[in-house]
């Protein structure tokens, strides 16, 4: 079957969204499975620069069909928003293209709240959330008392529902010490948001099989990254859903079938926002350089809260941890232009533990904060590789490095990423 996967290989913000926008030309159906607005995915075309938090980054090619999947969790307020800012940049957004599955399931101000509430509570082993309401919207999910996108099509049903939705958060909102929230209110905006996204809700998950079978290709657009899944990541410092390739047939909702490309997005370093242990981390001036001031658009904020991004060098072994965990066979890696005037790059090719080395994360990745990096040392290059099309022309330092990434990660290396630009990229034909 015709369907390809863009998976985050390392904590978030690998650029996605840029590789996406990049497949999404040859592709009919594109489908977010997992996470809600925690994401932000940047695309940017010439002037113009998407930020999508919801809505695949395909829809900004006109011929695509896009879908919300079963297993995401939806706030309808910022969908709107984002339907909106889509309009107004001339992106078609109608229910003839845009579907959202009826059983996904939806944020309210309750549950962003809650998220807020619990995190003030942790103090010192905090997660660092986006505070989007993503994890108790996946506990409701988990606990069965959860609002989904079909809850809107009934709208008695949904003021009940979301009363009793909103007493319930309360009280525990108070027994956190937070303030509590005014149903009536939020009910309100709930029946305006449900008049305006009736028309999309619908069975996304039969609507992307019967593409299948008529043969339309499917680019499930993964959020987050591999080191955030709930199961393989770095617990409890994760997000609360499946980030990772298994996660596409439940989040969409349809059979287990073949896939193509299982296609790990890599930054050419590593970055993490948030808690939690990165055991290739830097910090002074060599982070700083790595990070940015904020004046570039790509500079490492947080594309959804602006947060500085804890910044460090390429970690192979997670690399392969992720390639392992996903069943990658291709790699996008991005930012090689960050690279570009650093005297020498470092990657780490195992750890070191007890006094013993490791060439793969021991005890799957649950002692990472205990491990020490082993570094192999790479001569950098000077020259600028923003403009670079040709694999070839790339400096021979940087094909060094991208060999050894190979090598190391157990995965080929197909496209390189010079700059965020639609036509910054270099096929490699690996
Ligand atoms: P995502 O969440 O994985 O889609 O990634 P984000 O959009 O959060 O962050 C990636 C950032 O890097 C965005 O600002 C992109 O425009 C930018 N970006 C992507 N690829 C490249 C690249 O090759 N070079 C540079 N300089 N920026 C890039
Ligand atoms: P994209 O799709 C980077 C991180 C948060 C926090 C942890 C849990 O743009 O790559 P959550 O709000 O999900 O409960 O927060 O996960 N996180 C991300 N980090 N990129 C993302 O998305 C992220 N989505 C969540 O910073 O550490
Ligand atoms: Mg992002």
């Amino acid at each position: 079957m015709p369907i390809d996967i863009v998976i985050g290989a390392q904590w978030g913000d690998e650029g996605k969204g840029r590789i996406v926008d990049l497949l999404s030309a040859a592709t009919a159906m594109v489908a977010r499975f997992n996470g809600g607005d925690n994401a932000g995915h940047t695309v940017t075309i010439g002037k113009d620069t998407y930020k999508l938090h919801l809505i695949p980054s395909g829809i900004i090619h006109d011929h695509t069909q896009a879908f919300l999947g079963t297993g995401m969790v939806i706030n309808p307020e910022s969908l709107l928003k984002e339907m909106d800012m889509l309009r107004r940049a001339g992106v078609i957004v109608d229910s003839g293209r845009l579907h959202i599955s009826h059983a996904a399931h939806l944020i309210t101000p309750g549950l962003k709240a809650l998220d807020a509430a619990q995190e003030a509570a942790l103090k010192e082993g905090r997660i660092g959330t986006t505070g989007r309401g993503i994890g108790p919207a996946y506990t409701a999910k988990a606990s069965r008392s959860g609002l989904r996108m079909e809850d809107m099509l009934d709208k008695q049903a949904l003021q009940h529902k979301l009363n009793a939705h909103i007493a319930q958060v309360n009280e525990r909102l108070t027994a956190l010490g937070a303030p509590a929230l005014d149903a009536g209110a939020i009910a309100a905006d709930f029946d305006r948001y449900a008049a305006e996204l009736t028309p999309y809700i619908t069975d996304t998950a039969a609507m992307i099989s019967d593409g299948l079978e008529a043969r339309q290709r499917l680019l499930a657009e993964g959020a987050q990254g591999t080191l955030l899944d709930i199961d393989c990541g770095t617990y409890p410092f994760v997000t609360s859903s499946t980030c990772t390739a298994a996660g596409v047939f439940s989040g969409l909702g349809i059979g287990l079938q073949p896939v193509e490309q299982v296609i790990g997005i890599v930054k050419a370093f590593q970055t993490r926002v948030g808690g939690g242990p990165f055991p290739t981390e830097l910090s002074g001036e060599l982070a700083g350089r790595l990070r940015g001031t904020g004046e570039n658009p790509w500079d490492e904020f947080g594309t959804t809260t602006g947060r500085p991004r804890r910044v460090g060098w390429l970690d192979g072994v997670l690399l392969r941890y992720a390639v392992r965990a996903n069943g990658l066979n291709a790699l996008a890696l991005t930012k090689l232009d960050i690279l570009s005037g650093l005297p020498t790059l470092r990657l780490c090719i195992a750890y070191r533990l007890d006094g013993q080395v490791y060439a793969r994360p021991p005890f799957g990745i649950s002692r990472l904060a205990e491990c020490e990096p082993v570094y192999e040392d790479f001569a950098g290059w000077e020259m600028d590789v923003q403009n670079i099309r040709r694999f070839d022309a790339l400096p021979g330092a940087a094909r060094t490095y991208l060999q050894r990434i190979e090598e190391i990660g157990g995965a080929p290396i197909r496209w390189v990423s010079v700059g965020p630009e639609r036509e910054q990229v270099i096929e490699t034909g690996h």
